[in-house]
């Protein structure tokens, strides 16, 4: 049995900030429905180590340098699956998961302990899935690094889940990692005079991937590759994009626990009792009738928020709701605080990140939007259609991929799209899904069923996968 490690900075049920964590929470599973095994290994951070009681199996130490550091290495089952973590306290014991001045220091301290994991537990893995910049030294380093009998072999796939986050540190993270400088002579790690973690990924990994088929074309162009259009092209041959799929039991709308009342494709009055109920609790106005609009995400510009921030004021001129889930940028909440003032009882923004309430938000709203700048995958519009919740999105990345735009004259389509990122072309659309909803009542439910009935599940993925395991081992 071909046995695979997952390696990342996040992962559900333990810790999550965004779709990673969905990701590593859900794909090992179906991989293993495949007869494979497939592991886990995250950073334990606080809020993991304070929250679970986790069985510690052993200690060893991480050299860096001249300097051993030592890792405590914990073990959890859950779900069937083997979770390992990653124990520091003077890196990982720490409030929140990202943005300290020493990240760079700290996943390169867990990439290497990754490294040092392999000859301290009796698996021999056959692959390594390495996901965004927290993980991109590990392939480096098993190849030129730690050659050995128990590691010699392993193969490695990086995924790349956003492009955006590089892991872009000065050069003296060299030393940190006792990597020969020939590597940075030679330009494969070097990016702007530093090293960078998610180029040396796609330098070294056996295999790259991404998160859709599109953005997998896309970041091999100057728009949106980051600066990296070049190195990625080098490994053109060695790309491929596999969409993500989402935990289709933990996102059910038959038998989620946190909304008021479920529903299913063929009973769908469940959904306006939690629209109701979702509008009551968050101080709307009550009505079955009005278009409920909803967004669920990190406040980021890649979602998109300049363009609804630039048509505000004409977007609540419409005969809607909308309700904000997120947190993220200070500048986009402090814009966003205002709507609950400016529209009474018509706007709400929840500030923060809440699990139970994004449940609830996804069942109640008619409409999600997601108009991206840019989008690896997206998990929020699958969820979506999951919950019969019509996505709105922009034809980019994998909402390309996964939302098929309403063809009136077809009856066909699962959400809605536009192409250019505009005010502009986001209002009309907007518009167009309002006057569906309003007077083409039929057309709206028949959406809303070809949504439910979209396969957002991991199974054709997660086959994808599979054939990328038999392809590397080859
Ligand atoms: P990204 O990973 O870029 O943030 P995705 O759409 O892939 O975007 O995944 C976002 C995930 O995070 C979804 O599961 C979404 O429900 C969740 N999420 C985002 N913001 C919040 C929030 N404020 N509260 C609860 N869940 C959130
Ligand atoms: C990243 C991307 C998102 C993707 C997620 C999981 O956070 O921004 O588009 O769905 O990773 O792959």
């Amino acid at each position: 049995m071909k046995k695979i490690l997952f390696v990342a900075s996040e992962g559900l049920p333990y810790i999550k900030s965004g779709g990673l964590a969905d990701v590593i929470g859900s794909l090992p599973q179906a991989i293993q429905k495949h007869g494979y095994q497939s592991d886990v290994v995250l950073p334990l951070y606080k809020k993991i180590k304070d929250k679970y009681q986790l069985e510690h199996l052993k200690q060893f130490n991480v050299q860096s340098g001249l300097i051993n550091t030592s890792c405590d290495l914990y073990y959890q089952k859950h779900d069937g699956v083997d979770y390992y973590f990653i124990g520091n306290d003077k890196y990982f014991y720490r409030d929140e998961m990202y943005g300290y001045v020493d990240d760079g220091e700290r996943f390169a301290f867990f990439c290497k302990a990754v490294c040092e994991l392999l000859t301290n537990i009796d698996i021999k893995y056959n692959i390594l899935l390495c996901n965004d910049w927290h993980t991109g030294m590990i392939p480096i380093m098993l190849k030129k690094e730690y050659r050995d009998k128990y590691r010699n072999g392993i193969k490695t796939i990086y995924t790349i889940h956003n492009l955006l986050f590089q892991g872009n540190f000065p050069d003296t993270m060299l030393d940190y990692f006792n990597l020969d400088r020939k590597y940075f002579k030679n330009g494969d790690i070097k990016f702007d005079n530093g090293i960078s973690f998610m180029k040396a990924g796609i330098i070294y990994a056996d295999k790259v991937t991404t998160v859709s088929q599109s953005y997998s074309q896309e970041i091999l162009t100057e728009e949106y590759s980051e600066r990296m259009d070049k190195v990625l092209l080098s490994r053109k041959n060695d790309l491929s994009g596999i969409v993500n799929g989402i935990d289709i039991d933990m996102w059910n709308p038959e038998t989620d626990k946190n909304i008021i009342e479920n529903y299913n494709i063929k009973r769908l009055s469940g959904k306006k009792k939690c629209k109701k109920q979702l509008q009551k609790q968050l101080g709307l106005r009550v009505s079955g009738d009005v278009l409920l609009v909803g967004m669920v995400s990190r406040l980021t510009w890649q979602k998109g928020v300049s363009i609804i921030l630039e048509k505000l004021s004409e977007i609540m001129n419409q005969d809607i709701q909308l309700i904000i889930l997120g947190t993220g940028d200070g500048y986009i909440e402090s814009q966003f605080k205002q709507i609950e003032h400016t529209y009474p009882h018509r706007a709400v923004f929840y500030c923060g990140y809440n699990e139970a309430l994004s449940h609830q938000v996804y069942a109640g709203v008619d409409v999600l939007l997601m108009p991206s700048l840019f989008e690896p995958c997206g998990i929020s519009q699958l969820i979506a259609q999951r919950y019969g919740t019509l996505p709105l999105v922009r034809e980019v990345g994998g909402l390309k991929d996964t939302v098929h735009p309403y063809n009136e004259y077809q009856h066909t389509g699962d959400g809605f799209s536009f192409k250019h990122f505009t005010g502009n072309d986001l209002l009309n659309v907007l518009k167009y899904a309002m006057y569906i909803y309003y007077y083409k009542k039929p057309e709206w439910k028949l959406l809303m069923k070809n949504a439910m009935s979209c396969d957002v599940s991991w199974d054709n993925s997660a086959k994808k996968y599979i054939e990328l395991f038999e392809e590397i081992s080859k």
